[in-house]
């Protein structure tokens, strides 16, 4: 649903074009100083307005409802809020009846009967990731000696960043958008966080990373590459007493547990769906196979606000498996 965690708990809410986003914390540790302020420059890296992005610039001035009192967070719920103020909801009225291929216009509608807000994605866009943003602000404040380093690894199959611009400007010329590659690392994560089975931290960052529209894949350490390795080309040589390795195929986990290496993930975000070039779609009024060309304001590349948002997720369920981790020591 729209809740995750076992004991550092998020519940997000909102919709793009309705009153506020935002997410309500549970699980905060008391006597954490938090303002306003330490939201900023997180929430900066989410913004948009540069190159590739939408042309909906939103203030993104985080409200802090509860949970905080003089200057320092209680360890009661912790509600954060967002405004939206920039909205044009009649760009979406024709993607009732003509659902964007590749968004969630067509799911919502059946899921929800028809009831969903439909404008600007609704429940489902990507305003909600200020609220995902936020709650990673806490819980990397909750993570002491964690380090995070989020890098843009590829744009559209290209990993050579002096083209990155001119890859972004070509899609916005063409009205169209593309996808690319996150690379993850947490850094000073102490070995021991994560369960086997089911809450191994793989199925954990993993469920938080695919819960954000428009993440397609997640890999650890060498991910798919691994699969060309022998055994002697992909184990990881343990050199120290503190479990250090030469290499990390392995991502950082091992058994499901952090190892004490760098987690490292990646994360494949696909083009955005709302693209200016004429696509077919179904006319769920007149039963007809159409063409559909969308308007309104998109990010040709969904990636780069997503990076920061990605980085919010990894920072959530270390703090989760870091809690739970503590419970039982
Ligand atoms: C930061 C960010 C910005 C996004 N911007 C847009 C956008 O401008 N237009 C759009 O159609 N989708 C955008 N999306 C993607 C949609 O939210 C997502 O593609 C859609 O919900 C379906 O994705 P899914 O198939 O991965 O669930 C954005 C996603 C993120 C994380």
């Amino acid at each position: 649903m729209n809740h995750i965690g076992r004991l550092f708990q998020i519940n997000i809410f909102g919709e793009s074009h309705g009153n506020c986003v935002g997410i309500l914390l549970d699980g905060v540790k008391p006597g954490i100083s938090l303002c306003s302020e330490d939201f900023k420059a997180d929430l900066l890296r989410r913004k948009s307005g540069g190159l590739g992005t939408t042309p909906r610039i939103e203030a993104d001035e985080v409200i802090i409802e509860t949970g905080v009192f003089n200057g320092y967070t209680t360890g009661a719920p912790l509600l954060l809020r967002f405004l939206n103020t920039n909205t044009k909801s009649k760009d979406y009225s024709n993607l009732v009846k003509h659902p964007r291929p590749s968004h969630a216009d067509f799911t919502a509608k059946e899921k929800y009967d028809g009831f969903n807000d439909y404008r600007g994605g609704g429940h489902f866009s990507a305003r909600l990731t200020l609220g995902l943003v936020s709650a990673g602000v806490v819980a990397k404040k909750m993570l002491d000696g964690v380090k995070f380093e989020t890098k843009l690894d590829n744009l559209n199959g290209c990993s050579d960043k002096t083209k990155f611009n001119e890859i972004l400007q070509n899609a916005v010329d063409n009205h169209d958008s593309v996808g690319g590659v996150i690379s993850l690392k947490a850094t000073g994560v102490p070995v021991g966080l994560g369960e086997p089975y089911f809450d191994s931290l793989e199925s954990t960052i993993s469920h938080l990373l695919f819960s954000v529209g428009g993440v397609k894949g997640v890999e650890f350490g060498i991910g798919f590459n691994g699969a060309s390795l022998k055994g002697s080309e992909f184990n990881d040589m343990i050199i120290d007493q503190n479990g250090t390795t030469k290499t990390n195929n392995n991502g950082g986990i091992n058994g499901g547990i952090s190892n004490g290496n760098p987690i490292e993930v990646k994360v494949f975000l696909k083009p955005t769906p709302s693209i200016g070039i004429k696509q077919e779609t179904y006319n769920f009024e007149n039963n007809k196979v159409e063409d559909l060309v969308i308007e309104g304001r998109h990010d040709a590349a969904i990636i780069l606000r997503a990076m920061v948002v990605c980085e919010a997720c990894l920072a959530i369920a270390l703090c989760d498996a870091a809690l739970v981790s503590k419970a039982y020591k």
